[in-house]
């Protein structure tokens, strides 16, 4: 049985006092037993490390594919370990639109990360254009097959399954879409992995909200999700990791 597993990714918000607030705020709460990770920016990350209660995992959400050197802007796996962060977010679809990462810099991070101990979520998803024309279930194959290239400890990786036009948009796959894609996906993985497609886990992610979440996480092939705008604010957050109350 895969244990749910409920991700929160700030993207480029919160400062580090913010963070702070938030922490000792999601402390207070009770939570349901699901595995809880948060993706927070690099300023953040220390603070939440010493401030989160040790159940609530801290993720980086990006890390260069190169260990050291003249990379300027850039963070290595090195300063992320030194800081205890064991997750990293890698191939979101801001990365990949926005600062034009593709398929092989993507695999570099997953297997320089990897290499380096850290646990990956690797997210793949379609443009709206590329569903319309019925190229979607290629597209998110082909993206896992790139991305994870010569990659052969998969149980480090989790996929998150994000359909790009319902990114920040409101407009969330329905339920059963999202269970197709998620479980072509774990077929993808069986086909290479064998059996260890049983044990990874795939999210998914665009526009979860409390009020859909219960819905998305009761497929069966949907392990958990990745929540970007309702993970900013801890009362949504804490509804959707305790989204058994809304079943
Ligand atoms: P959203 O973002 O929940 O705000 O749609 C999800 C993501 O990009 O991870």
């Amino acid at each position: 049985m895969r244990k749910k597993y409920i991700c929160g990714n700030w993207k480029m918000n919160k400062t580090p006092d913010e963070a702070l607030v938030f922490a000792r705020e999601i402390n207070e709460k009770n939570l349901d037993d699901v595995d809880i990770l948060i993706a927070a920016p690099f300023v953040d990350l220390d603070i939440l490390k010493k401030n989160l209660n040790k159940n609530i995992k801290v993720a980086a959400q990006n890390v260069s594919e190169y260990s050291d050197g003249a990379y300027t802007g850039e963070i290595s796996t090195t300063m992320l370990k030194s800081m205890e962060i064991s997750d990293v977010i890698i191939g979101h679809s801001e990365r990949r639109e926005i600062y034009l990462e593709d398929d092989t810099t993507i695999n570099n991070k997953v297997i320089h990360a990897i290499g380096e101990g850290l646990d990956v979520i690797l997210c793949v998803g379609e443009s709206l254009k590329t569903r319309e024309n019925e190229e979607h279930f290629f597209h998110v194959k082909n993206q896992i097959l790139e991305g994870l290239s010569n990659v052969e400890d998969i149980d480090k990786v989790t996929i998150a399954y994000e359909p790009i036009w319902a990114i920040g948009t409101g407009n969330t796959c329905s339920p059963e879409d999202a269970e197709k894609m998620c479980e072509n996906i774990r077929n993808t993985i069986r086909e290479r992995y064998k059996d260890a497609a049983d044990k990874i886990r795939i999210l998914y992610g665009g526009s979860v909200k409390p009020d859909n979440a219960a819905e998305i996480l009761s497929k069966d092939d949907i392990d958990g999700v990745l929540v970007g705008g309702a993970s900013l604010k801890v009362d949504d957050f804490v509804k959707i990791i305790n989204y058994k109350e809304n079943l």
